[in-house]
């Protein structure tokens, strides 16, 4: 979604802006801008659109000239009026004096909009960010002092936010605030950064501050001051930062997303490495600070492709623990009755942790007073302060919005989360968890081995390209799979795909089968593999297009087939699900879509 950077020192400060802007380009955005606070006035520069349009703007103003050492930019994902040039941020006060950038939503930006325009402030925009710049370019007036005048106007705000806002009367300084939005300060001698995300900063600082809710950040060149929204001053400690700059290259990969998916053995290796150990699953350096005999039952709360890691944590805890699990979008508990208490677990689980439904469930789960643990790629992200306990996922920084090796490390992270509580509680027996392991611990290899076959994938895709639509169908462990092939194709090559239990394709979607219709079936040889053979014959029968995925090819009737190597059914759904990301990824290439940042989507959805 929206990105910060803030810069001062002695560099060229639009160059630092755009490589920060760079790095967030991955969360989704459709426009940017950025703002200079040089001597004469403070500059506003903007497009609608990617970077390299903003880039042409600034290249016809010649802004490499510009000598500037204070500069705010921004990343745009629309959200209150569209992706134009009016509404993209920076935004400026009538008299061109304050600027400043924001990600988050001002959720009474209505009223405040009203009565600023009632005393005469003149909107240019559709924002409800641009009621804060003229709210705070007011408290201004009268306090003279940018601290003072943020300070006050941030009583008046309701909602989330993350600002960086800068004044033409004080060069030295940017301010930096949160409520709900994450946001950094990274410290070099003689310069300091403002950022949303810590992958703007890679490769420039070593050292962060990380602001805390209701925290605002003095920035200058040489020294960064946090105080209370009551002027108090906090003393924060910086922190190392430990992920390295090459994170965010492609490595010679033609797109993130495939990087990303050819990554999935070595992040998984990597993860059984930390916690399987002489047949006994071990916690190694994560703690699980849960009181497991105190739990009756558990309920994920997850959106997208998360949700869907989820739903298969569901059907193999069920099987393991033998305690009810439920599964809900983070998007619907916050609106329902939750009949949960100090008996219930909650465990919210998000790829970037900065997902706002997913944080809002936690926060009500708290209020209910259940036990929470969080599952998240993030262990800096907001997500973690709700938690009582956090198990990071280690699958080192996801880029391409599409998540993919984020959901492997999540089915993972379930896996050996769900053996260790068997394991600890005695509900598996000794030989049932050895026998498991074997298993568990031939995943990686036989990912490689589907990884080897990419290129008849890619045949099958060009195929796929051709259909407007298509119907993922499958029953057990991989309907999850299903519905995460369904979206992970519908994300980034925008053709519409459903998925569906097997059994409800002749309860109402069989009417959309005919010619036009691909249907990919998702085939475990279990105890539903007869049945889900004679859901594939009926789509045949009505002249769908059929691919299958699984183990031995046993039917004749399907028009392609993906193989998968043999595992036990429970740990299907670690090998079904990278033929299914890869029809995806190469449908989507067919198509010539852009495929790490596919349109309207952003990677944390930091919005209700
Ligand atoms: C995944 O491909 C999607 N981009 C999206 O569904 C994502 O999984 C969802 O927004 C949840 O994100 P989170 O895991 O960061 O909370």
């Amino acid at each position: 979604m929206c990105g910060i950077v803030g810069y001062i020192g002695n560099n060229a400060v639009a160059d630092k802006l755009m490589d920060g802007l760079k790095n967030l380009e991955y969360r989704g955005y459709d426009s940017a801008g950025i703002a200079l606070n040089d001597n004469q006035k403070i500059e506003v520069f903007k497009a609608q659109g990617k970077l390299a349009n903003l880039k042409a703007v600034l290249l016809q103003n010649n802004i490499s000239q510009n000598p500037s050492h204070i500069g705010i930019g921004h990343i745009r994902w629309a959200t209150h009026g569209a992706p134009t040039v009016e509404n993209a941020h920076p935004h400026i006060s009538n008299d061109g004096n304050l600027v400043l950038v924001h990600n988050g939503i001002i959720e009474n930006y209505k009223e405040l909009r009203e009565k600023l325009e009632q005393q005469g402030v003149h909107f240019y925009s559709q924002t409800d960010t641009e009621v804060a710049v003229h709210l705070f370019a007011e408290e201004y007036k009268k306090f003279g002092s940018l601290e003072a005048a943020v300070r006050s106007g941030l009583a008046c705000l309701k909602g989330a936010f993350a600002f960086c806002i800068m004044h033409h009367n004080e060069q030295d300084k940017m301010i930096a605030v949160r409520k709900n939005a994450p946001l950094i300060i990274g410290c070099n001698q003689n310069e300091n950064y403002i950022a949303s995300d810590i992958t703007a900063l890679l490769g420039k600082v070593k050292k962060v501050i990380y602001l805390d809710d209701n925290e605002m950040a003095v920035v200058k060149k040489d020294s960064v001051i946090v105080k209370d929204i009551f002027g108090n001053i906090v003393l924060k400690k910086s922190e190392e930062i430990n992920m390295k700059a090459d994170l965010i290259d492609k490595q010679g990969y033609e797109h993130f997303m495939l990087k990303e998916i050819a990554e999935q053995p070595i992040i998984i290796r990597k993860i059984l490495q930390k916690h399987v150990q002489n047949n006994k699953i071990i916690l190694n350096e994560d703690k699980l600070n849960i009181d497991w005999k105190k739990v009756k039952d558990i309920t994920f709360v997850a959106c997208g492709t998360s949700l869907h890691a989820a739903m298969v944590a569901q059907k193999v805890w069920e099987n393991w623990l033998n305690i009810p699990v439920r599964v809900e979008a983070a998007s619907e508990f916050i609106y329902q009755k939750n009949l949960l208490n100090e008996n219930s677990l909650v465990i919210g689980i998000s790829q970037s942790g900065e997902t706002a439904d997913t944080i809002t469930a936690l926060k009500q789960a708290q209020n209910l007073n259940t036990q929470i643990l969080v599952v998240t790629n993030r262990l800096d992200s907001t997500i973690v302060r709700y938690a009582q306990s956090v198990i990071g996922l280690d699958a080192g920084v996801e880029i391409s919005v599409a998540a993919t090796k984020s959901y492997l490390a999540q089915l993972i992270t379930f896996y050996w989360v769900g053996l260790y509580v068997a394991q600890e509680q005695n509900l598996l027996s000794q030989d049932e968890i050895v026998s498991l392991l074997e298993s568990f611990e031939k995943i990686p290899e036989q990912i490689e081995e589907i990884l080897s076959h990419k290129s008849q994938i890619e045949e099958i895709a060009k195929q796929i390209k051709n259909y407007p639509s298509a119907i993922f169908i499958s029953r057990a462990f991989n309907l999850p799979t299903a519905y995460e092939g369904a979206l992970k194709l519908k994300e980034i090559s925008y053709i519409n795909a459903n998925a569906y239990p097997a059994g409800e394709l002749k309860h109402g979607p069989i009417a959309l089968l005919d010619e036009n219709m691909p249907v990919i079936a998702l085939l475990e040889q279990d105890e539903t593999y007869a049945k889900l053979i004679s859901n594939c014959e009926e789509a045949k029968a009505r002249h769908a297009f059929l691919i299958g995925i699984g183990g031995e090819k046993l039917s004749n009737i399907f028009d392609a087939f993906i193989k998968t190597p043999k595992t036990l059914s429970c740990f299907s759904p670690l090998l079904m699900c990278v033929p299914v990301q890869l029809l995806a990824y190469y449908t989507a290439k067919a198509l010539n879509r852009e495929i790490d940042q596919p349109r309207n989507l952003a990677k944390s959805v930091t919005v209700e």
